[in-house]
């Protein structure tokens, strides 16, 4: 795969944060500049002026901003919605770099086709960009992707605007589950036409478009486009990262871009790597040379190391290393998917083989080979009455006693089924329950909910890769595990507060790192229910424990404990909270109020490097006590 002759452009961004307050507060004022691009040709490119939307969090504002390239490569133009502030995704995933939504417009010499559009809340900037881009009352196709509002949000307006100008033949072209899907979102009738794997679309000019069907990447709904005359594949959700900048493509390079393009697979692809692999075999034989992505940069000057990443992470992923779990949920409904996929992060956290169905989308035959090739099935309540509580009625016909075991996970909706009602269905037919009924009383569902999700996935992971972990640990060296024993190692409680739940865990494996600026590096295993609250950006306290103490074995007694999903392990514990929400433990002789900044992966085990903000000895008995001026990040 070569990358194509067009790597980006230098640029300054538009004009200062707009600073107006509601959806958005935005003119499109902005020059047409011919940009020198590095080392290559020259591209229009146009930035919007910023904008400013207030999201939930009160006092917050986010800036949004479009980036329209006339050329990225020939006859193919793209607009980027720049979300340069987004700070949460999906699965309550903290993003460091805001994110964009992409969207491609193919001027064949016959026919042009609009890829994708944007979130709803770019309304005004993108509709205004997509009109200079071009003439809507021309637009022969609009090809959808996939139908997850960031990228769909905007088909209902783009197919007003074209019908305001009098256009009768676009056509909406998607997937089967794309088009029934976005009858439901597009609440008027649309000219469409669903494409199968492999259908081609002539645009004249040499750009025949070719379809792959890429299921559950990341909705059943997802399809691929390969322009054969350019080497461009739009991908939509795969092989993408929120990762906002005003580079159109991976320039940045692999060692800045991959913990973002890391963490996107491990949240979104890693439950569905069967189907990356399945997807990956279907564009084996395309002459690749760009990845057009939905979010952040296009894959260009990376692209066979960013793809084979993605293959790799795959095989690893699918490899049978122990009993697999498939997560069947529901898609527009209720909190199904997010609490799906939380769960089921929990679990691929712990090495286990996952795969992932919306009810919605399976029949009975994908059914039946799905519970043929897993041993604990779990899903979200159905909505009562429909195809997807159908379907539960096959999870029960094919699931065996003795083979399996499930899980009902709530959708947190009122007209879902009741989780007591799914769970006697089962236990019914005998099937044995692998986990209590995550069931939720309360409405709306708190951070603390959807926290506790996690933690019954890595739960239900730990007991699940126990005997190979085991048997690891048997057939190691006892000499070495000698060795690694005399390794200096203490006793810490970990506290952290985030988004409003609180949590504290027993840490060993923190060591100095570095005196200028202050810091230590902290080792958190993957499995562990703190480790969401401890990515980069998140700031927590370590509290220091003095060996041989009455308090020191008591407190350490408390959180040796058991657990259940979504306990406060701080119930009945005394502390007070520092000046970061998280807990300073009374029975401490010291603590450091710390901030995560940077994380390697290390197998089953994450190191974080960490910068010390403040800290205090023995805080209760005043012996000591000092406060650092909080440090410059490394
Ligand atoms: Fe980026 Fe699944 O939407």
């Amino acid at each position: 795969m070569a990358a194509l002759p067009t790597p980006s452009a230098s640029r300054s961004r538009g004009a200062a944060f707009a600073g107006a307050t509601g959806r958005t507060g935005a003119s499109q004022k902005s020059a047409r500049t011919a940009l020198a691009a590095r080392g290559g040709e020259e591209r229009d490119v146009e930035m919007s002026e910023v904008a400013s939307w207030t999201g939930l969090t009160p006092g917050k504002e986010y800036r949004l901003q479009t980036m329209s390239i006339e050329e990225v490569a020939e006859n193919t133009s793209t607009i980027r919605s720049l979300d340069w502030d987004r700070d949460r995704f999906d699965i309550e995933f903290r993003l460091e770099r805001g994110t964009t939504y992409n969207s491609y417009i193919i001027k064949g010499a016959e026919k042009t086709a609009l890829i994708d559009t944007s979130h709803e809340k770019f309304e005004e900037l993108y509709t205004a960009a997509l009109r200079k881009e071009l003439d809507l009352g021309s637009l022969d196709y609009l090809i959808v992707s996939h139908t997850e509002p960031d990228h769909s949000g905007l088909i209902g307006k783009v197919l007003d605007l074209a019908a305001a100008q009098g256009n009768e033949k676009l056509e909406v072209i998607g997937s089967k589950m794309c088009i029934a899907y976005l009858q439901n979102l597009v609440f008027q009738p649309f000219k469409n036409r669903v494409v199968q794997n492999g259908v081609q679309l002539d645009l004249g000019g040499g750009h025949n478009l070719e379809f792959v069907i890429a299921p559950n990447l990341h909705w059943p709904d997802t399809m691929f486009t390969f322009d054969h005359k350019t080497g461009i594949l739009f991908t939509c959700d795969a092989f993408g990262m929120h990762y906002c900048s005003d580079e159109p493509e991976d320039v940045e390079g692999v060692k800045e871009l991959l913990p973002h393009y890391a963490t996107y697979y491990d949240c979104l692809m890693k439950p569905n790597a069967r189907s990356v692999l399945t997807a990956l075999k279907k564009i084996q034989d395309f002459d690749l040379k760009v990845v057009a992505t939905g979010h952040g940069p296009m894959l260009s000057q990376n692209l066979d190391t960013f793809v084979e990443y993605y293959r790799s992470w795959s095989e690893k992923a699918t490899a049978k290393i122990g009993p697999c779990v498939a997560v069947f949920w529901v898609s527009h409904f209720g909190e199904s998917e997010r609490l799906a996929q939380l769960f089921a992060h929990g679990l691929t956290s712990c090495g286990v083989n996952v795969e992932m169905h919306d009810l919605n989308a399976v029949d009975a035959l994908e059914i039946m080979e799905c519970v043929g090739r897993n041993q604990i099935i779990a899903f979200t309540a159905p909505p009562r009455e429909t195809q997807a509580a159908t379907n539960i009625g096959s999870l029960v016909a094919n699931l065996k006693p003795k083979k399996h075991q499930f899980v009902v996970l709530d959708s947190c909706e009122d007209a879902q089924e009741p989780v007591a009602l799914l769970r006697s269905r089962m236990l019914k037919a005998d099937i044995p329950e692998a986990l209590p009924a995550m069931e939720v009383k309360t409405r709306p569902i708190t951070t603390q909910v959807l926290h506790s999700f996690e933690e019954a996935g890595m739960q239900m992971g730990k007991k699940l890769s126990q005997k190979s972990k085991a048997a690891a640990a048997k057939s190691q060296d006892k000499d070495l595990s000698k060795a690694l024993g005399r390794l200096a190692s203490s006793l810490y409680i970990v506290t952290a507060k985030k988004a409003g739940v609180r949590h504290a865990m027993v840490a060993s494996w923190v060591t100095p790192a570095s005196s200028k600026p202050l810091g230590v590096s902290v080792t958190i295993a993957k499995e562990r229910a703190m480790e969401p609250l401890l990515r980069i950006g998140d700031t927590f306290s370590l509290n220091i424990l003095e060996e041989g103490k009455p308090q020191t074995l008591q407190v350490m007694k408390h959180f040796l404990q058991r657990f259940a999903p979504g306990v406060d392990r701080l119930e009945g514990v005394d502390h007070i909270e520092g000046s970061n929400g998280a807990a300073i433990l009374r029975s401490a002789c010291a603590y450091l109020e710390c901030k995560m900044i940077s994380r390697m992966d290390a197998g089953d085990h994450w190191v974080g490097s960490v910068a010390i903000w403040e800290f205090q000895v023995d805080p209760t008995r005043g012996l000591k006590h000092e406060v650092l001026e909080p440090l410059e990040e490394p």
